[in-house]
């Protein structure tokens, strides 16, 4: 058991990448706290946990709003006594043409993406700086590293998260707290599934994109597997990475 008593909180774990993320680290020892802005998929994801004989609970939170950030690092303090591990996978897509982007367009993807990782990393950090440490894993993604037509706005809040990841690993440092982030590139999601179709409808064939992915999209496993090893003393050396995990999608 890599995460022996550790206690985790994963954003967004009602679905897809966290959904992973929650089990693999709740099979793996840790305590979890899954949130998602859907109280249903959260509720289900915890009980799912639960019954397979691991330890989880569920918070419903907006972390794009202060005060939900506030509450799903208090709950997960009041209901496990610490915050070792905190994993920021919340994130929304914005798939239009740049020129169409309206003002409200922007602000809703930067909003969950870039704020409301900010809001529940400083509000997390606060909690391990308190406790002496942890390690503090941000969802970013290939486009947070290279562009893709129609997804500016998108590319523009997984580049600010590589940044703020960047920051904070040196700001933290000495604090023993450990910030990385992973750059998923397409990953077999409800999200990636509505990416595909869209650059599809858009004339933009998915099929380069996979040529250069391996040939496949990456499942939700791939990432897990990378976010358990950021989470566990294995990566302890590891600081202020922005790791691809693409099939060598970013390498050329
Ligand atoms: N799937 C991909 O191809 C891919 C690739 C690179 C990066 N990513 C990133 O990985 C993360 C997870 O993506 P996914 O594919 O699992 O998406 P998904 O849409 O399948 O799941 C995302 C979950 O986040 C929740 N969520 C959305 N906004 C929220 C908010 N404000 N507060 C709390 N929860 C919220 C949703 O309810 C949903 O359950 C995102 O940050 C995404 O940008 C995904």
């Amino acid at each position: 058991m890599r995460l022996k008593d550790k206690v985790a909180l994963v954003t967004g774990a009602g679905a897809g990448i966290g959904k992973a993320i929650a089990e693999t680290f709740a099979k793996e020892g840790a305590k979890v706290v899954v949130n998602d802005m859907n109280p249903a998929t959260a509720q289900a994801v915890a009980d799912g946990i639960s019954k397979g004989g691991g330890t989880a609970a569920f918070v419903q939170a907006d972390v794009s709003k202060e005060a939900d950030a506030v509450k799903i690092v208090k709950f997960t303090v009041d209901t496990y006594g610490s915050l070792d591990i905190l994993v920021n996978n919340a994130g929304i897509e914005l798939i239009k043409p740049t020129h169409e982007l309206t003002e409200q367009d922007w602000d809703s993807v930067m909003n969950v993406n870039l704020k409301g990782l900010f809001l529940v990393s400083k509000h997390g950090v606060i909690q391990m700086l308190a406790q002496g440490g942890g390690s503090i894993i941000n969802m970013s993604s290939a486009a947070g590293i290279i562009g893709f037509p129609l997804l500016a706005s998108y590319c523009a809040t997984k580049g600010g998260v590589v940044q703020l990841t960047k920051s904070m690993a040196l700001e933290y440092r000495p604090a023993n707290v450990r910030v990385n982030a992973i750059c998923p590139s397409l990953i077999e999601t409800d999200l990636g599934d509505r990416f595909v179709e869209s650059y599809n409808a858009a004339g933009i064939p998915a099929e380069e994109l996979l040529m250069s992915m391996q040939g496949r999209m990456g499942t939700v496993q791939d990432v897990a597997g990378v976010a358990l090893f950021l989470a566990s003393d294995d990566s302890s050396f590891v600081n202020g990475v922005a790791l691809p995990v693409d099939g060598g999608a970013c390498a050329g």
